[in-house]
């Protein structure tokens, strides 16, 4: 038997049980897991409320994860768990079909990758493939403070931006976006609304080429001010609000683009080239993100803490 984190109820975290350890299928790769990161994803449709639809329940969840093969290989791999019927990342070992499992280097920090896992693809695929970053653009980075956003204000300078410029609610978000090389960073306030929030950031960033935006709403249609004439804003989330008061004459005005970014869009092949670049970065010490290393025995209250926002950056399970 290997220990799993097992949820059994919708909007309850998930707690450790002892099951029987997985049979690899055709075309599966067994996995010895290391470490398995609690993702905003995990949470949502843990919720039952993601666009997915309730979980079949119970199940394991954990959309990504690190570990080995047997030949001792380390990899990075995803699972939809929570997504489609089937277990995911939070347990000491599982079967993976073969094209969701990428390797990486031998000596890979296996807990960054996990903590940056899926955030710094969607961060770099947005840059790179999606937004078509360029040398010597200017990016503005919203949510900063989060993985994707610390991911991108990195992954930017990495593609050739001449300046990143970050957003943050937090003191601590933007202290550490400058510290990960944004060369200002421009607080977002509780009753900013789209002019006061383009004003200040305007005023630090001057015209802009690209936005990466986690977030939508007032921050999203702030951005959207301070982009140059055929300037592009990436949406990659919604962590602000499903919607933005967006108005017709800064889009017009400015020949905008706004652009729909998802990691499902990716291929495999392309998933596993952002992951590689990432892993890449990571191992040589060019890329970090804020992440706690937990006991995986800790399970629940680490993911309660996560959902709630209590968490010292991304939560990463170990094993
Ligand atoms: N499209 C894709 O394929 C893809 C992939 C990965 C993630 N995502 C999405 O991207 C978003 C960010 O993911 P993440 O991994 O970076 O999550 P995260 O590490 O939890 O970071 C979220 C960040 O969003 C900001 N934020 C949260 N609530 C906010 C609010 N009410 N108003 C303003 N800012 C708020 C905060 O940034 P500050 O601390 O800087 O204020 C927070 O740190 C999520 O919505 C996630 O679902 C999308």
């Amino acid at each position: 038997m290997i220990p799993a984190a097992v949820l059994r109820m919708c909007g309850r975290p998930p707690s450790v049980e002892q099951r029987r350890p997985p049979v690899p299928g055709v075309g599966e790769v067994p996995i010895t897991v290391t470490a398995a990161p609690i993702t905003p994803l995990d949470v949502l449709c843990a919720t039952g409320t993601s666009y997915f639809g309730p979980p079949a329940t119970p199940y394991v969840p954990g959309v990504q994860g690190v570990g080995h093969r047997d030949d001792g290989t380390p990899v990075w791999f995803a699972t939809s768990a929570g997504m489609r019927p089937g277990d995911g990342s939070m347990t000491a070992a599982v079967s993976v079909p073969f094209v969701d499992v990428v390797p990486l280097p031998p000596d890979a920090p296996l807990p960054l990758i996990a903590a940056l896992g899926l955030s710094a693809v969607a961060a770099h695929a947005a840059l790179t493939r999606t937004g078509g970053l360029t040398e010597g653009e200017v990016v503005v980075v919203l949510g900063a403070g989060g993985v994707v956003g610390q991911a991108a204000v990195q992954l930017a300078l990495l593609g050739g931006a001449s300046r990143v410029i970050a957003v943050s609610r937090s003191a601590a978000g933007r202290d550490r976006a400058v510290a990960l090389g944004a060369e200002a960073a421009v607080p977002l306030l509780p009753d900013d609304d789209p002019v006061t929030l383009a004003d200040r950031l305007r005023a630090v960033s001057g015209l802009v080429d690209l936005v990466i935006d986690p977030l939508f709403g007032v921050p999203a249609a702030a951005a959207l001010k301070v982009l140059r004439p055929g300037g592009r804003l990436v949406n990659l989330g919604s962590s602000a609000a499903a919607t933005a008061p967006v108005d017709s004459a800064t889009i017009r005005g400015g020949s905008l683009k706004i652009l729909g970014y998802t990691n499902n869009g990716l291929s495999v092949g392309e998933r596993a080239d952002s992951l590689g670049v990432v892993a890449t970065h990571a191992t040589e010490g060019r890329l970090t993100v804020s992440h706690e290393v937990v006991p995986f025995g800790d399970v629940s209250t680490a993911w309660s803490r996560q959902a709630a926002g209590d968490a010292g950056g991304r939560i990463v399970l170990t094993l």
